[in-house]
């Protein structure tokens, strides 16, 4: 993928995300920065340390699908997490390590999946061979595996292996067109796989950074299976085995664990539920310890993790948070700190209602629309219907709580309900949905403060 320029990476965000330009603005400065920091001259390329990030806003308001839009735009190594699920160490959780261990992991096994597409077409040649081994097997490799004396004499033996490679030729030929798919031949299988294991969750071996997963698979003999299938599957079974024995894993790691320190970027979403002053018993006491656990991170550490020890000096952090309750200054001082840029994130009105209605790629309208497709109904909304849902909307939050674009949800789900179970048997194909017929799904809940806190 190529680096997109600031420009083009709110371009990008803009097709998912309605206004929030501050942040949108803010987000594609700092990861072209990363890019920018990789062609400064080395020297100085140490010593430009990546500025973290923290965004402020209401409920609903975007921050984590900015986060989840960039995930797919960032050309680096990324990964989002929740604070809240971290704790303290020496309490029973995740660390806030692991989430560097996390990363290393995803890019190991991004970077290891890219390397065996590259080697695709080595690995299917020699996948073809092997299957054409299978079908045709070599009648002297034949007779001394059954025991028996090799008993072909000189020009007999020329004769046939003339005569085997050209048969082996036209095998190929109709292997490749697929003649032979439906063909079953017998080849022995490596599985590596044992479920059971799983029951044991990797929790308590973390600290090690030790996958306990990995080291019984190795510590197990490779349980090889003979197994009948058909050409076709065979030629895939032995193209993904040969692309994983092609792929030099040694390098892998060391790229991916360089991209991870020079590229890297952690989302840290629901920070503000790590914030606040502890109050000393409950579920808080974890809280403020895992904003200390957090500073050596940020402010960068090594973190060690089965691919060897990562530093994150040159992690960018990107953190976000409603801080409904609390507010950035009650984050310990230290980690204020390391997030010098913040930015606000404004809360929603009508106006960008209708907008997250209709024009993201995934608009709710569509979303809804094309659902009922499929049980052949037509749903068409006029434009009046949809200023009147933003509308209500708006008013629902300003009078009971202000969930912003979530509100959209629970209003579409009571709007069509009655559709959604009635398709496919509904009177006509094709519904038009008018601000009548908004007012008359939702008038009555909207005027009533109590009903609707219950039911939107
Ligand atoms: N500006 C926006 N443009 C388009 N869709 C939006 C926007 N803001 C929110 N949404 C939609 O609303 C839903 C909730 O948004 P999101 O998850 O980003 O909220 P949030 O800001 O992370 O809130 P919280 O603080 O509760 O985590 C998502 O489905 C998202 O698609
Ligand atoms: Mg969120």
């Amino acid at each position: 993928m190529k680096q997109l320029t600031p420009n083009q990476i709110v371009k990008e965000l803009d097709r998912y995300i309605i206004g929030q330009d501050q942040a949108k603005r803010s987000v594609a400065i700092a990861l072209r920065n990363r890019w920018r920091r990789q062609q400064v001259p080395a020297d100085l390329r140490d010593e430009i340390a990546p500025k973290n990030i923290i965004l402020i806003g209401p409920t609903g308001v975007g921050k984590t699908e900015i986060a989840r839009r960039l995930s797919k735009l960032a050309d680096a190594p990324f990964i989002k997490v929740e604070a809240s699920k971290f704790t303290e160490v020496g309490y029973v959780g995740r660390d806030v390590e692991s989430m560097v261990r996390d990363l290393v992991d995803l890019t190991v096994n991004h970077m290891k999946m890219l390397q065996q597409k590259a080697v695709t077409e080595k690995a299917e040649q020699v996948a073809e061979e092997r299957v054409l081994d299978l079908l045709l097997p070599d009648p002297a490799k034949r007779r001394t595996a059954a025991g028996l004396p090799y008993t072909g004499s000189g020009a007999e033996e020329q004769a046939s292996v003339e005569d085997r490679s050209s048969t082996r030729e036209k095998l190929r030929q109709m292997l490749r067109k697929g003649k032979l798919d439906d063909r079953y031949v017998e080849l022995d299988v490596t599985e590596r796989s044992m479920p059971f294991v799983e029951v044991f969750s990797n929790v308590g071996m973390e600290e090690l950074g030790i996958n306990f997963k990995d080291m019984l698979g190795n510590l197990m003999p490779k349980n090889v299976k003979r197994r009948k299938m058909k050409v076709a599957d065979a030629l895939q079974t032995l193209a993904s085995e040969e692309a994983q024995n092609l792929v030099d894993m040694d390098k892998v790691v060391e790229e991916a664990v360089a991209r991870v320190e020079q590229a890297g970027i952690i989302f840290l979403d629901e920070i503000d539920k790590i914030a606040g002053k502890t109050s000393g018993q409950g579920p808080d006491v974890s809280r403020e310890g895992v904003q200390r656990d957090l500073l050596p991170i940020v402010e960068g550490s090594t973190v060690n993790t089965k691919y060897g020890p990562v530093r994150t000096d040159h992690i960018l952090f990107i953190a976000a948070g409603a801080f409904h309750t609390v507010k950035p200054s009650d984050l310990i001082p230290e980690l204020q700190g390391r997030f010098p840029i913040r930015v606000e994130l404004s809360s929603l009105g009508a106006e960008q209602f209708v907008r997250i209605l209709t024009e993201p790629r995934n608009a709710l309208l569509l979303q809804y629309t094309a659902l009922l497709r499929v049980d052949n109904v037509e749903l068409v909304f006029e434009d009046d219907a949809v200023v009147r849902i933003a509308q209500i909307a708006e008013q629902v939050n300003q009078r009971t709580e202000n969930i912003g674009a979530r509100r959209l949800h629970t209003l579409m789900e009571r709007l069509l309900e009655d559709l959604l179970f009635a398709a496919p048997a509904v009177d006509q194909p094709r519904m038009v949905i008018d601000s009548a017929y908004v007012d008359q799904k939702l008038g009555k809940i909207t005027e009533d403060e109590d009903l609707s806190r219950y039911i939107l």
